[in-house]
């Protein structure tokens, strides 16, 4: 089949995917709130002191958002994240406010729809660096790492495989790069000079605490994080943890079993999408290429499987949907 061919069969696919499931959603719209920013994952609405998250369904993969969206995924990130928000509350204060949309805004037609994807939080100035923590050797690290035997300026020991477990967490920073370019590694002493050095110190801190006491709960779960990233902003003065905390976006979960260094892990949530685009003879630039729909639904599978396994309990229902059956019209 001709790449156009497989194209067009593929948006076929989805348009009467998106018909048969109302509640995935690509991109927002509430016309009553200023929008401040579409990243690639959430919609930013401004409340004034606070911010109202919208997480879509949309995915991104070598940091290029796809035109079709993962029914399901946007309400996974939301629960996720509120989970992790409870859970590391006592080791960093951080933006969430509340889910309950009534509460925050009203009564709104525009928010029915987006009940349980949706976050109200504090707004904060966000600090220009990604608080990346790395328990294994893997993505730019391991690049690093062959080239210089370092990863961010902090020297390993020699003769490390790739996916092996660091001697120790390591608190590797990063800038966010603009849209569609990829984030750079930047020694600690970097992220010193950008954030200055008391507050720089604090974020390493809280990060690697974060990370720790994560890793210990998802390794009863039988999930691995290999490494993960935090954004940290400031309200008034006090360092708060905000975004979007731990969710199979921010971090490399690996399953426990079947874990063997030497080779690239599978990725617990994009690897479908991976391996279809991988296969594809595409430049890896926008626009992407759609998804068919089996890579789609094992994507969704994947998200809800997380939730499962880190939370303990399936996704909710989302508003207006009885029963949970996705993909009963496929
Ligand atoms: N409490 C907050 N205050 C200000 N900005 C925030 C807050 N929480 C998250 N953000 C920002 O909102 C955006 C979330 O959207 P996302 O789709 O993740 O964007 P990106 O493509 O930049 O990753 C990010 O730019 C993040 O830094
Ligand atoms: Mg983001």
């Amino acid at each position: 089949m001709s790449y156009w061919n497989a194209f067009e069969k593929v948006t076929d696919q989805c348009h009467h995917e998106t018909l048969m499931n109302d509640s995935t959603l690509l991109n927002s719209t509430v016309l009553e709130l200023p929008l401040l920013a579409r990243g690639k994952v959430r919609d930013i609405y401004d409340l004034d002191d606070a911010l109202l998250i919208v997480a879509t369904d949309r995915i991104s993969c070598f940091d290029v958002v796809l035109p079709t969206p993962i029914p399901d995924k946007g309400r996974v990130l939301t629960q996720l994240s509120r989970f992790w928000f409870k859970q590391t509350e006592s080791i960093v204060r951080n933006h969430f406010l509340t889910m309950d949309l009534e509460l925050a805004v009203g009564h709104w037609e525009s928010v029915q729809s987006l009940k349980g994807r949706a976050m109200v939080v504090e707004k904060a100035h966000r600090l220009p660096v990604e608080a990346v923590v790395r328990g294994y050797l893997s993505g730019s690290a391991w690049k690093e790492y062959r080239q210089t035997r370092a990863v961010c300026g902090i020297a390993l020991p020699a003769g490390l495989r790739e996916s092996d477990k660091l001697p120790a967490p390591i608190f590797t920073p990063a800038t966010k790069a603009p849209q569609g370019q990829h984030d750079e590694n930047i020694p600690f002493e970097r992220m010193a000079s950008i954030v200055g050095r008391e507050r720089a110190e604090a974020i390493r801190r809280i990060s690697l605490r974060l990370y720790e006491e994560a890793a210990a709960y998802a390794a009863k779960r039988g999930l691995l994080i290999a490494d993960t990233k935090f954004e940290f902003g400031m309200c008034k003065d006090e360092l708060i943890l905000i975004d979007e905390v731990l969710t199979p976006d921010s971090s490399r979960f690996w399953p426990a079993a079947g874990y063997a260094p030497g080779r690239p892990q599978p990725s617990f949530d994009k690897q479908y999408v991976r391996d279809y685009l991988e296969g594809l003879r595409w430049d890896k630039r926008p626009p992407a290429p759609p998804l068919p729909l089996d890579v789609v639904r094992k994507t969704t599978e994947k998200y809800g499987e997380a939730l499962q396994r880190l939370t303990g309990s399936p996704l909710p229902s989302p508003p207006g949907r009885v029963s949970s059956d996705n993909f009963s019209a496929a």
